[in-house]
């Protein structure tokens, strides 16, 4: 029988009840026994990535749902060499931190740039050096976002304002624009630029009033989607939070998104990236500004997701983990 991993995040107390099951993850458990696999919680800390390591050894497949970078202050650095190590032993590990790193970082709008999912006119700068030097050649309203990074944290709408002046707002809820030397959101952005760090740059999109729809998706194929009117960047005071709406991948107006997604873009996005059918993540998702323009790719932690995705993701994951 097939062993497969369902790694999330806690602490010690969500360690001792792993056993019993974490509600969160209770119908991806069932779903996997459902499935004729044995299903096993794991729970992941940085300071216990020894014993998860362990456990990791001998398992088909894990799936992993954490995030460090979400809550802030930490990185992955414990836990991406953790797992390349047990995918490295034949452990079949989604989403593998390579595959993270080239679909999942904002990086990927700019290599996708020539397709046709793309605004076009996307710059990507490494250095903060680049950032004013690339802030001094583009006109119009203007999406910065640092490379990796979530919940509108690092994601600012830029609008010249005159002079060596720029209008900014931050896409993290509550925010509110100000104005400000280039100079000054340049500094800002320093920390943007830590490490291998980058920040893509896009124009902006307005999302209102069709909203932006999130395809979901196991491997290369769409197992729904989610549907959200945006305030984030809007300007809107004060923001109403709008709900995600989850609809099957048979739902009928997604019908183009999803026939150009899994046959045209998504051969396209894995031949510039070098990536094969088998690397693909079994639950990812992909983020449509109205255009349709590429958003976002998101590979590491997708959770929530639509009812229809989860024997799907799980038909796969199993699939992968008896090949072992
Ligand atoms: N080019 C754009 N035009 C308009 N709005 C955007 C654009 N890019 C991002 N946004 C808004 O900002 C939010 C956060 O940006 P996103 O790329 O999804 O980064 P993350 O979710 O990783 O913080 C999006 O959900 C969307 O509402
Ligand atoms: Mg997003």
């Amino acid at each position: 029988m097939a062993t497969v991993a369902v790694v999330y995040s806690g602490d010690d107390e969500a360690r001792q009840r792993a056993a019993a099951g974490e509600p969160r993850y209770a119908a991806v458990l069932a779903e996997l026994r459902r499935q004729g696999a044995e299903a096993m919680p794991v729970v992941y800390a940085d300071e216990v990535a020894d014993e998860v390591r362990r456990q990791l050894r001998g398992v088909g497949a894990a799936i992993v749902w954490v995030d460090p970078i979400h809550g802030g202050g930490k990185t992955r650095s414990v836990l991406d060499p953790l797992l390349r190590d047990v995918a490295a032993a034949g452990v079949f590990v989604s989403a593998h931190p390579d595959v993270i790193l080239r679909m999942g970082t904002k990086q990927v709008l700019y290599d996708t740039r020539e397709m046709s999912w793309s605004s076009g006119d996307i710059r990507l700068y490494r250095s903060a050096e680049e950032l004013r030097a690339g802030l001094r050649m583009v006109a119009g309203t203007r999406v910065l976002k640092q490379n990796r990074g979530n919940g509108g944290n690092g994601v600012w709408r830029l609008s010249p304002a005159g002079g060596d002046r720029v209008r900014v707002l931050h896409a993290r809820r509550g925010s509110r624009e100000q104005e400000m030397a280039v100079g000054d959101f340049v500094a800002m952005c320093a920390p943007y630029f830590a490490g291998d760090g980058q920040v893509l740059d896009q124009p902006f999109v307005p999302p209102e009033p069709a909203g932006m729809v999130r395809c979901y998706m196991t491997l290369d194929e769409v197992v729904g989607f989610g549907h959200q009117h945006v305030t984030a960047l809007t300007g809107t005071e004060p923001p109403p939070p709008a709900p995600r709406l989850y609809y099957p991948p048979e739902q009928p107006e997604f019908q183009d998104l999803k026939a150009r997604l899994e046959r045209e873009w998504l051969p396209r996005l894995r031949a510039v990236l070098g990536l094969d059918a088998e690397a693909l993540p079994v639950i990812w998702d992909a983020d449509f500004l109205p255009g349709p323009v590429l958003c976002e790719i998101n590979v590491s932690c997708v959770s929530p997701f639509p009812d229809a995705a989860l024997p799907r993701l799980v038909a796969a994951t199993v699939a992968r983990a008896g090949r072992r």
